[in-house]
């Protein structure tokens, strides 16, 4: 998948995220999340034939974002945008991309996991359409002994925004 997006201010662009990538992909991770996929979690997906795109401005890599895709549904396993770059509409706008490409592929619904304490992420994905359909317990590590869980959200693409 491949595309190019207009913005106000400048001209952005997605492509499939390549091995190239991953030194800066792993970079803006760590600055998004406390608990950040490692740089092998990515090669894995990569390996694994997911479907990872970067999304750049110029040279400048944005943000990103792994699916998988099964028969009839798309799993969202990591979708991050920049710190610095956050709250410009750029999560949406991978949104928008994915469900385009997943709708593509025959996928009937998209599905994620966040958790619990992600309350802006939530947001988002409540507003975007997504339910919350359930709840795994200590899904994710969060400190010592200590796990959080994680709140399963899905989305019906026939219902999905264009
Ligand atoms: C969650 C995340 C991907 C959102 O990316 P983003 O590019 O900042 O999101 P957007 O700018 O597209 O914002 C989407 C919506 O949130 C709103 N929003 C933007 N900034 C906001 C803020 N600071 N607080 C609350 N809402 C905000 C936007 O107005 C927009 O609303 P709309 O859809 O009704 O128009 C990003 O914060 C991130 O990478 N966080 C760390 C990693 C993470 O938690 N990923 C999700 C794991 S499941």
């Amino acid at each position: 998948m491949s595309a190019v997006l207009e913005t106000d201010t400048a001209e952005l662009r997605l492509q499939a995220m390549s091995e190239d990538w991953l030194d800066e992909v792993s970079r803006v991770e760590k600055r998004a999340y406390t608990h950040p996929w490692s740089r092998g979690n990515f090669a894995d997906s990569l390996r694994a034939g997911y479907c990872a795109q970067v999304l750049l401005q110029g040279p400048d890599l944005m943000g990103y974002y792994v699916l998988m895709l099964g028969a009839q549904e798309a799993h969202l396993l990591n979708l991050s945008v920049d710190p610095p770059q956050q709250g410009r509409g750029l999560a949406r706008l991978m949104l928008d991309e994915m469900l385009r490409f997943a709708q593509a592929q025959g996928a009937q619904s998209l599905w994620l996991e966040v958790r619990t304490s992600n309350v802006r992420a939530r947001q988002i994905y409540e507003r975007y359409g997504f339910k919350t359909v359930g709840l795994r317990r200590n899904y994710y590590p969060l400190a010592p002994f200590k796990r959080e869980d994680a709140v399963v959200m899905s989305l019906p693409l026939a219902a999905a925004q264009p």
